[in-house]
């Protein structure tokens, strides 16, 4: 400790104190009005399950399983209410008068009541689970409290890239599980780019067979530091993605395949050539990249980013997407088609004569306009199979399909164009946080990422509308999303640590109304339940940093540390002499007063460490008491 001086002060309310007294009762996201009254509802052995909703048994087996896990007992179950008989009724009585996906949950002493019908029964269900509490004995002591909930937006959705790096249908469905607790509504899954074609298309199977393999990637970011000399490959086939489908759907998720036109199509121009302007040019790789296997021909590619090798807008090129998206549409019964639309560099369709030929016959003025073209040929053949297509905000460039859904991305402006020009928007601005491949934190401790940092809080502070709109152009925005891309994401398990707890974020602002956001009791009351949770299912997250620790340096001379464990169970250690925090460190337990003598500083370390052992990053506060400015090591 140096000269610098700490001792424990005070008393620190614990965390399940706080959660006890939340007025969300601990559900993400929190719901649209939760009126508590006196008394409890006791759930024990004695407790029916009476399930007079059109849902059917399933929705009892959900309800069950959870309180089997939860009380170590399954409740009888029965179809008709008997007079003071203590039980829980699931109901689609009324269920027609409340909006959209919505539901009610009434507790008195003697009988839960939950009504809703489809997937707003199935969000009570999940609301249910939420807030009921650990057992004690055998019952479970849950409150009186009436909660009347529906979602702000009809589109809450969350993408996963399986192009750059390839993952399991395992993990696909364990990340689904998640996504229907937390009452995300669709999974957006981007299957074809530059690195990878990962869905079976059965009239041409080079897709997979050459397009779903490449031989490397480079290490590090762009243009890397080597390459891992390692073969990526892996694709769903039509029957697996089925199988994700109706797993989605059971839990009332909507899946949306992406199949990216006419860029990032390196995958599918490796496969088949004449998909190019130039079929017999080789892929262009820079000198920079160090690249795996033979540089002639075309290839996957095997670095990030944006590639001048893009469909040419041939019939030939049509013909063939047209018959994977027929095929595309077999497999999904989504409404929405995405088809990409972004970053489609116009340096080839410049150069090539067959492209210049075409604008001028179709009288296009320019290569954004070939672009809208494009779009515009495949709209009409998703349309003409009752579809509609969803593309990335460039697809505003050249002008707009008629009826496409812009997924606005590089900010809000192509979201508000858009919708000011009726179009529906799902929003989805990188520059807000809404993309979870960026970093969470600024430690160095933090995994290479792509860059940017979109800790949970930017996410939690965003509103999809933007205020510039109108009330009538406000209705177009149908939704909000999260973006994980995951050319720096190899593992499930990074996959876990990016999504987590960046995704209950999302949840809150797709599903919450505006004025009842509380990043206070969010972070504070419910997300230490919910991580623990995660904690104990083997589910990876990203432990959040002590709360109220800052990351900015501190001035003065007399410090009082006063930090909260962000993690039900976890703990906090923390070091003042510059060493790295760990078990061996100071264990957190109440609040820290440090004094720094005049013209000296202290650098304050500290860790998060769940109940599993899992770790957060390091945080560091300079506390300093005039002395000589410096950064504080973190920052480096
Ligand atoms: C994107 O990030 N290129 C949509």
């Amino acid at each position: 400790m140096n000269k610098a001086v700490h001792v424990f002060i005070g008393v620190l309310m614990s965390i399940s104190a706080f959660a006890q007294s939340d007025p969300n009762l601990g559900i993400i996201p929190a719901p649209v009005s939760v009126t508590k009254a006196n008394g409890n509802f006791i759930l024990d052995k004695t407790t029916i399950l009476i399930n007079q909703s059109i849902d059917g048994a399933r929705i009892n087996d959900l309800l069950n399983a959870f309180i089997v896990s939860r009380a170590g007992f399954a409740l009888r179950e029965a179809t008709i209410s008997q007079p003071n008989q203590k039980s829980i009724l699931l109901t689609s009585a009324g269920a027609d008068k409340l909006p959209d996906e919505g539901y009610t949950i009434k507790v008195n002493s003697n009988q839960i009541v939950i009504t809703g019908r489809g997937a707003g029964l199935f969000y009570a269900v999940q609301s249910m689970m939420q807030m009921m509490p650990e057992k004690t004995g055998d019952k479970i002591m849950i409150p009186a409290v009436t909660i009347n909930d529906y979602p702000r937006f009809s589109y809450r959705g969350t993408m996963l890239d399986v192009s750059r790096h390839f993952f399991p249908i395992s993990f696909i469905k364990k990340y689904i599980d998640q996504l229907a607790y937390y009452k995300i509504n669709t999974f957006h899954w981007h299957l074809t780019d530059d690195q990878g074609w990962r869905l079976e298309i059965k009239k041409y199977p080079k897709l997979t067979s050459v397009g779903a393999v490449r031989n490397g990637s480079i290490i590090g970011r762009y243009p890397g530091t080597g390459n891992y000399l390692t073969e990526v490959k892996g694709f769903y086939t039509q029957d697996e993605a089925k199988e994700i489908v109706k797993y989605a759907a059971e839990r009332y998720i909507t899946v949306i395949p992406e199949i990216e036109l006419p860029g990032h199509a390196s995958a599918a121009i490796a496969a088949y050539p004449s998909l190019s302007c130039f079929p017999d040019r080789d892929t262009f790789i820079s000198d920079k990249t160090a690249w795996a296997g033979s540089r002639k021909g075309k290839q996957v590619q095997q670095t990030w980013g944006v590639f001048d090798d893009i469909f040419v807008p041939s019939q030939n090129t049509f013909n063939m997407l047209n018959d994977v998206l027929d095929e595309v549409i077999a497999i999904f019964p989504s409404k929405y088609i995405h088809i990409g639309g972004d970053e489609a560099p116009k340096t080839y369709w410049k150069e090539s004569p067959f492209c210049q030929a075409l604008m001028k016959e179709k009288g296009l003025k320019d290569e954004h306009e070939l672009q809208s073209y494009f779009i515009q040929t495949i709209e009409k053949h998703v349309n003409e199979k009752g579809r509609s297509i969803i593309g990335w905000d460039e697809i505003l460039e050249g002008g707009l399909a008629p009826n496409a859904t812009v997924m606005s991305w590089r900010g809000e402006a192509g979201g508000i164009a858009a919708a000011q020009q009726n179009h529906d928007v799902i929003m989805t601005p990188g520059s807000m946080g809404l993309y979870i491949d960026h970093q969470q934190s600024e430690s160095p401790d933090e995994p290479v990422t792509i860059g940017g940092l979109a800790p949970y809080q930017k996410i939690y502070g965003y509103d999809p509308i933007p205020q510039v709109l109108t009330a009538d152009q406000r209705k177009y925005v149908k939704g909000v999303q999260a973006n994980m891309w995951t050319e720096y994401i190899k593992t499930t398990n990074k996959i876990e640590n990016h999504a987590f707890p960046r995704l209950m974020a999302l949840s809150e602002i797709a599903w919450t109304p505006v004025e009842r956001k509380d990043l206070k009791n969010f972070s504070e009351d419910r997300l230490p339940v919910h991580l623990a949770r995660l904690d104990k299912m083997g589910v990876n997250f990203w432990v959040p940093t002590p709360i109220g620790q800052s990351e900015k340096t501190l001035n003065g001379g007399d410090f009082v540390i006063d930090l909260k464990v962000p993690i039900i169970g976890g703990k906090i250690y923390y070091s003042l002499d510059s060493s790295r925090p760990s078990e061996n460190a100071f264990l957190y337990t109440l609040p820290v007063k440090v004094m720094v003598p005049k013209g000296e500083k202290r650098v304050l370390k500290t860790i998060v460490i769940a109940p599993s052992g899992k770790r957060s990053v390091v945080t560091e506060t300079l506390l300093n008491n005039g002395a000589p400015e410096v950064k504080a090591e973190a920052k480096k």
